[in-house]
């Protein structure tokens, strides 16, 4: 087995041919002047099981063209079997036509890990209508949690905490969460307008002001999720907040935002940046280590 890292993910890629004592190989990856794309493989892949480490934030499509090419060459070149390792993986939200006309992004993302790939690990996809990969994908296809992880974040770093989940589908790893670190939950009810504009509220009275809150979600993109999240426990008394998430997406300055009503802020570094403080790396080697 050969790691290779693409462009956005090479944070993780070295660390997972470390941990599983593999050979670790970087792409060679450029854009020629006109924005084409340049790419040469820098190691003897002919026979090989060919991890592509790659993660998906910033220009999104591009990192997926770098998937396109670095697959299909690397067949080209004889590997064996080629395996897409994402610590983070887009378009799970559009998984569904809700005006008329609309691409299902999802199903088109489907299809081309499908053409490219033999198998596929992800880090907490957003599933959403659908609940199994295996309905979504043909490849193999492996879904790790970083739950587990954030929760030891959370225990470590947070006195006192209460798990709150900006939405229902937050709920069971709330509950569980809470459950496991020995502390309440709460779930709040969630209306989302636009990509921009969503509204939360809380349907039951309960006492917040003895604990630190602690906002957990699955991607922090914009943030107003949470922001909506933060202005209403602050109205109801609320002082102490940290925002835990998987991908830390934090698009239009959210992290900025976050920081300014005073909340700490954690990601899992699926996405790098100076708030990845949750290494996914032992996941993805031990989900790899398993395979054949
Ligand atoms: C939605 O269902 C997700 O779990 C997140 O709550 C959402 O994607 C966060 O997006 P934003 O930060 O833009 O509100």
């Amino acid at each position: 087995m050969i790691i290779i890292g693409l462009s956005h993910g090479l944070h993780v890629a070295k660390k997972i041919a470390k941990l599983l004592k593999r050979p670790y190989s970087k792409l060679e990856a450029s854009r020629f002047p006109d924005s084409e794309t340049y790419m040469r493989f820098h190691c003897d892949v002919r026979g090989q099981q060919v991890v592509l480490v790659q993660s998906f934030y910033g220009d999104v499509n591009n990192c997926l063209m770098e998937v396109f090419f670095a697959a299909w060459t690397a067949k080209d070149l004889g590997a064996r079997k080629v395996i897409l390792a994402a610590p983070f993986f887009p378009y799970f939200r559009q998984d569904a036509r809700f005006n008329p006309g609309e691409c299902v992004s999802l199903q088109v993302i489907a299809k081309f890990v499908d053409d490219c790939v033999d198998a596929f690990f992800v880090i907490d996809p957003h599933l959403h209508r659908e609940k199994n990969l295996g309905h979504i994908f043909k490849v193999k296809a492996h879904k790790i949690t970083a739950n587990p992880l954030m929760m030891e974040y959370i225990k470590k770093h947070v006195k006192n905490p209460l798990i709150v989940g900006p939405d229902w589908e937050s709920y069971k790893w709330a509950q569980a969460t809470a459950k496991m670190i020995g502390c309440e939950s709460v779930i709040l009810e969630k209306t989302r307008y636009n990509s921009r504009d969503v509204r939360v509220k809380l349907s039951k009275n309960i006492d917040i002001s003895k604990n630190n809150l602690v906002l957990v979600d699955d991607m922090i993109s914009t943030g107003h999720t949470l922001l909506e999240t933060i202005k209403l426990l602050k109205g109801m008394g609320a002082k102490k907040f940290t925002c835990v998430t998987v991908h830390g997406i934090f698009a239009e300055g959210a992290l900025e935002k976050l920081e300014k009503t005073g909340a700490k802020v954690a990601a899992c570094n699926t996405i790098p940046g100076r708030c990845a403080k949750i290494d996914v790396s032992g996941l993805l080697a031990d989900a790899l280590r398993h395979t054949s």
